[in-house]
């Protein structure tokens, strides 16, 4: 589970048992305090999970209890980290290989861990399937994210096309704060250059996702 998800569960569980007990209940930071230390206790077994159970500025943002919205100010401060988050390839070319960039949006794994340890593996997938429909057919797919069946149709592949779908892989939130989108160059789970290779495989008319 995403870990806000996986936070305001946990705080709304906390929120919860605490209203039962008694007519009050502690305010927002002590919530949260709490919350967090039911998640870290929750992972004390797995030295790989620490780092990543500690939130970046953008994440303690998007972690709001319960239905609080985004203000303006919040959501723009994401947006200019996420910005700020953004490297380009040496390079300078935003479009790569499609045949790798099928292969690697195929590939679902990566960063995990397992008994505790991180999975030792040479190159991370791009894990787009679990969240999108891609080439047309194709039944194993997920709905989290919107269909990209012929992205590259609808769109073309024009510069600020292919600069947009670059930042958006790199770094979601840079047009969609805190939305369920890895943010997948700026956590550095895949490289610029693997990037590159998934922006082709969206919008190349050769792609099997165009077809
Ligand atoms: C955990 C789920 C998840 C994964 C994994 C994921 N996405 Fe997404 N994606 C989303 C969601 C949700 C949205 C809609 C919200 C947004 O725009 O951030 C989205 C939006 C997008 C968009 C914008 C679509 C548009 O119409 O402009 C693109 C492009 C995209 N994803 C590409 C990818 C690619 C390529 C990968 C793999 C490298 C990937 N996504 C992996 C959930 C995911």
């Amino acid at each position: 589970m995403k870990k806000t998800t996986l936070f305001k569960w946990m705080t709304l569980a906390a929120a919860g048992a605490m209203t039962a007990g008694c007519a009050s209940y502690p305010d927002e930071a002590t919530t949260r305090q709490m919350a967090e230390k039911m998640v870290y206790d929750a992972f004390a077994f797995s030295p790989a999970h620490k780092g990543r159970l500690d939130q970046d500025r953008s994440q303690q943002i998007c972690s709001k209890i319960g239905d609080a919205k985004l203000t303006q100010a919040e959501a723009a401060e994401i947006v200019k980290l996420a910005r700020a988050s953004i490297e380009y390839p040496a390079s300078g070319k935003l479009y790569g290989d499609w045949k790798v960039g099928d292969r690697l949006a195929h590939d679902g794994a990566g960063d995990r861990i397992r008994n505790g340890k991180l999975e030792n593996r040479k190159e991370n997938g791009g894990l787009c399937q679990n969240c999108h429909a891609l080439a047309p057919g194709e039944i194993n797919v997920g709905n989290v994210g919107p269909s990209l069946t012929g992205y590259g149709k609808q769109r073309g592949n024009s510069e600020a096309v292919i600069k947009y779908t670059y930042e958006k892989i790199y770094n979601a939130w840079t047009y969609f704060p805190c939305s369920n989108m890895p943010r997948l160059g700026a956590t550095k789970h895949l490289t610029p250059e693997q990037i590159t290779h998934m922006v082709a495989y969206l919008l190349d008319p050769q792609s099997p996702i165009n077809k």
